[in-house]
């Protein structure tokens, strides 16, 4: 009796369908104190915004460590926002400003990379505006949907 052998192959184009239904993965680094805070109000308010996004919390924007943008590049996200605090508002006094100095630095370092710096979105967001931080999901979600998905580095 002869052996039958099945062979599954991977295909690389996706079905119309599935194309149609691409949404960006977009990835947020939020300081604990404000913006998780907003993200949690927008949740409770149950405000819509894509559910594509992955947060990750951090105790300050100012420990957003450009590696973490970079990290989320390398993983697959299509795009990385952080989001702190409003000056003034930092519970460790300075941490969003040397946060907006390192942004400074990250969005410099994206170019050198070949990231285009538009895949990257800083903004304040306080634990009161659940509002706006489902706005700003949405926006940057729409924004990067017209890029289209992160192809990784050219070599
Ligand atoms: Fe929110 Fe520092 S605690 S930015």
């Amino acid at each position: 009796m002869a052996e039958e052998t099945i062979t599954l192959e991977k295909t690389t184009e996706e079905p119309a369908s599935k194309q149609k239904q691409w949404q960006p993965s977009i990835l947020a680094i939020l300081c604990n104190w404000c913006s998780y805070a907003g993200a949690d109000l927008a949740g409770s308010a149950r405000l819509q915004y894509p559910e594509t996004v992955r947060i990750v919390r951090v105790p300050c924007s100012g420990r957003a460590d450009p590696m973490f943008v970079f990290k989320g590049f390398q993983k697959g996200f299509d795009g990385v926002m952080v989001l702190g605090c409003h000056p003034g508002d930092c519970h460790y006094a300075k941490g969003n400003y040397y946060a907006r100095r390192r942004i400074a630095l990250t969005q410099e370092l994206l170019k050198l990379l070949g990231i285009p710096p538009e895949r990257f979105h800083f903004e304040w967001v306080s634990a009161s505006e659940g509002n706006r931080f489902a706005e700003l999901v949405r926006e940057f979600t729409d924004k990067i949907k017209a890029l289209g998905p992160f192809e990784g580095v050219d070599k």
